[in-house]
């Protein structure tokens, strides 16, 4: 699923299925946390986050690709709000631009604009 969530998503990362396993098993050994959503005993999604003293950022939300727009992101975001997280913390996550579908369903279950990362890659022309 984080495999078909990075093609998805259009991000620059080309690990392979056992390096996104290994990194997966660092990550959860580690600081974060991970919830997996079911609808009638099938796995329908994923979520990936870390909590801190203030807030929870949610690294990774996936739902399988013949799930999708049935509310279960939706769905999913309610129970971690309602039932796993605590409401006293900040809640963030980081999105990419050129994804705007992700950013739609961001706003959408109640996510507001906050920071908006600018880059040069190393490999880029000076400007003219
Ligand atoms: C982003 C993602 C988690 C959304 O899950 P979903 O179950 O398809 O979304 P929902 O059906 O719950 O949509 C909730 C709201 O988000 C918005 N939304 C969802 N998909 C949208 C789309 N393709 N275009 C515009 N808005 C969209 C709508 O406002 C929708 O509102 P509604 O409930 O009134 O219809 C899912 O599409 C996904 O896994 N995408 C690939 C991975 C990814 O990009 N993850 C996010 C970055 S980490």
């Amino acid at each position: 699923m984080n495999h078909q969530l990075i093609q998805d998503e259009g991000h620059r990362n080309r690990l392979t299925v056992p390096e996104l396993e290994r990194r997966m098993r660092e990550w959860l050994s580690g600081e974060y946390r991970a919830a997996v959503f079911e609808d009638n005993g099938e796995v329908v999604g994923y979520a990936l986050f870390r909590e801190q003293t203030e807030e929870i950022y949610l690294r990774q939300l996936f739902v399988v690709r013949h799930r999708r727009s049935q509310r279960l992101g939706r769905r999913a975001v309610q129970i971690l709000r309602s039932q796993v997280w605590p409401t006293t913390k900040r809640l963030t996550v980081d999105v990419l631009v050129s994804n705007p579908r992700a950013v739609a369903f961001w706003r959408a279950v109640g996510y507001t604009d906050y920071c908006l990362t600018l880059e040069i890659r190393p490999d880029s022309s000076t400007c003219t």
